[in-house]
């Protein structure tokens, strides 16, 4: 059993998938949560957990649901690509709600990113944390917006941001792709472990991604300062995966895969992401 952090932590998008999963997995730790969605809890609340529906929108809610906890695991939001208008709300206002309550109670942020903020880079580049972001929709773009924004809120008011940079995380790999974006769920919850109880973290990005051979695109980010070394891996699942891919020549050049194949309308291939001197 890992320590339980002093105070309660505030977790949203408790009702989705990988907020069912951490529930689960924090609560057997010992944790007390403070779970949130727009949508109610599937499961049973564990003990030392609480649900409250709220919508991220809802700014006074989540100040008043944030009081006393000493992090944020935010997971709440789209959590897929669609219009500019569906995502500005829950992952442009709602973060902005998170970050008010972070501030307020001087309490860490735990942000769920993705490797769509980077998604219209190559399969063939390896790129470390400090990667020019090249998101791959409106999704993406939230999400980098997110780590700017988890950024401000560092150097103008002191609060702390781990930015996870999901792949894949899913029960298993369904794809070619997971062979090297996979991150299982029991990787995730260590890493969201860590992410919590890791004493100082300022601003850190972490690739979230298992020990998959395939993963050669991203390096460098900040899983010592946390902590964190993942222990599972896509390969077992190679021989099966390998020839499942999509035959779409836009979706299988660029890291973010199908994403970067929805809404895609240049005529020419894009040439090779522009590096500044
Ligand atoms: N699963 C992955 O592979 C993956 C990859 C990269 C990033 N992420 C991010 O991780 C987080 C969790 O992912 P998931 O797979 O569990 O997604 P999910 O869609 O299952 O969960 C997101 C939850 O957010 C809630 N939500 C949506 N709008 C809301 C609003 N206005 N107010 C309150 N709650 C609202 C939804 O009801 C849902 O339960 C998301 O932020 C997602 O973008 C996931």
């Amino acid at each position: 059993m890992s320590d339980a952090p002093a105070k309660p932590v505030l977790l949203t998008g408790a009702s989705g998938n990988l907020g069912r999963m951490l529930t689960k997995a924090l609560s057997a730790l010992g944790w007390t949560l403070r779970l949130t969605d727009i949508t109610p809890f599937p499961d049973a609340i564990p003990a030392g957990a609480a649900f409250t529906r709220a919508d991220l929108n809802d700014g006074v809610t989540i100040l008043r649901l944030a009081e006393g906890c000493g992090a944020i695991i935010h997971l709440g939001g789209i959590s897929n690509e669609q219009p500019f208008e569906t995502i500005i709300g829950p992952n442009i206002r709602g973060l902005f709600h998170i970050y008010e309550a972070a501030r307020r109670e001087k309490a860490r942020v735990v942000f769920a990113s993705s490797n769509h903020t980077i998604g219209f880079h190559e399969r063939t580049e390896t790129i470390g944390a400090d990667a020019q972001f090249l998101p791959d929709g409106f999704y993406g773009l939230s999400k980098a917006y997110g780590e700017l924004m988890g950024r401000m809120y560092w150097y103008k008011h002191g609060v702390e941001s781990v930015f996870l940079r999901i792949g894949s995380c899913f029960p298993e790999p369904i794809d070619a792709r997971m062979l090297a974006s996979w991150l299982s769920y029991p990787d995730l919850a260590r890493l969201v472990v860590r992410c919590v109880l890791a004493r100082d973290v300022q601003t850190s990005v972490v690739w979230g991604a298992s020990d998959n051979s395939r993963m050669t695109w991203w390096r460098d980010d900040g899983r010592e300062t946390v902590g964190w070394t993942p222990q599972d891996s896509a390969d077992p699942y190679a021989g099966q995966l390998a020839g499942r891919v999509s035959g779409d020549p836009v979706q299988e050049r660029y890291m973010g895969g199908g994403f970067c194949g929805m809404g895609y309308s240049r005529d020419e291939p894009a040439p090779a992401p522009f590096k500044p001197a």
